[in-house]
């Protein structure tokens, strides 16, 4: 099972995702993730990676889309995964398409999550005073919820006209969030 979760930043994706394959038991890919994580281990990736990630802009299509299609190869992503912060690129989704294409294995569900913008600060502004995320800063979450807008909410379109799209109000409790998810995720049969 393939599901992609898009939304901006402090949408929930990572808070539901970790629900999300718990209960589907699939393995979970946050790019975000995986980009820190190579930029603590200092590689060479992760040194380029932090450039952007510490500004609060999209790391280029193609690093992004190699360290995916990495990940995707591995025999735990086998049976699908969660996907989550990947595709964010109009050039991203297509690359992914095609890599599922060759492997027979196309998507089953893409979850938009969204909430408010002003809920979104007031999310991120708390979360930086517990974690400390280099972007999560007034300015570069500006910049995140920017690029959201400009070149992952066309996304929406190209999965909503492919009958793939499950709209979520991010709004609710997260509790809500994950039973509105379930229910989608039931009604289609996947
Ligand atoms: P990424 O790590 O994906 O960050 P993001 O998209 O900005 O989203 P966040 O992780 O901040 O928010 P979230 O939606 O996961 O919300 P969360 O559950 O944490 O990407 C970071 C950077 O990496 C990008 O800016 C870019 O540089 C790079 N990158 C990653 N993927 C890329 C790609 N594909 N292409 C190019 N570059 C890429 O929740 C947020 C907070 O709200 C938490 O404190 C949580 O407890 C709280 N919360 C969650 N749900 C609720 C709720 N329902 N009610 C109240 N509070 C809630
Ligand atoms: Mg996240």
């Amino acid at each position: 099972m393939l599901i992609v979760f898009i939304g901006p930043p402090g949408a929930g994706k990572g808070t539901q995702s970790l629900r999300l394959t718990k209960y589907l038991q699939i393995p979970h890919l946050s790019t975000g993730d995986m980009l820190r994580q190579a930029k603590e281990e200092g590689t060479q990736l992760g040194q380029l990676a932090a450039r952007y990630i510490d500004n609060g802009r999209l790391v280029p299509d193609p690093v992004v889309v190699s360290v995916v299609g990495e990940r995707l190869h591995q025999p735990d992503c086998q049976n699908g995964c969660l996907l989550d912060g990947f595709p964010r690129t109009l050039g991203q989704a297509e690359s992914l398409d095609a890599y599922l294409e060759e492997r027979g294995t196309p998507l089953d569900l893409v979850l938009e999550l969204s909430a408010s913008e002003d809920e979104l600060l007031r999310r991120l502004v708390r979360r930086a005073e517990l974690e400390e995320r280099e972007d999560d800063t007034p300015e570069k979450i500006a910049r995140r919820l920017s690029d959201y807008r400009t070149k992952t909410q066309p996304l929406l379109e190209y999965y909503r006209r492919h009958g793939l799209l499950e709209s979520v109000d991010g709004m609710q409790t997260p509790d809500e969030v994950f039973e509105d998810i379930q229910k989608r995720i039931k009604a289609r049969r996947i």
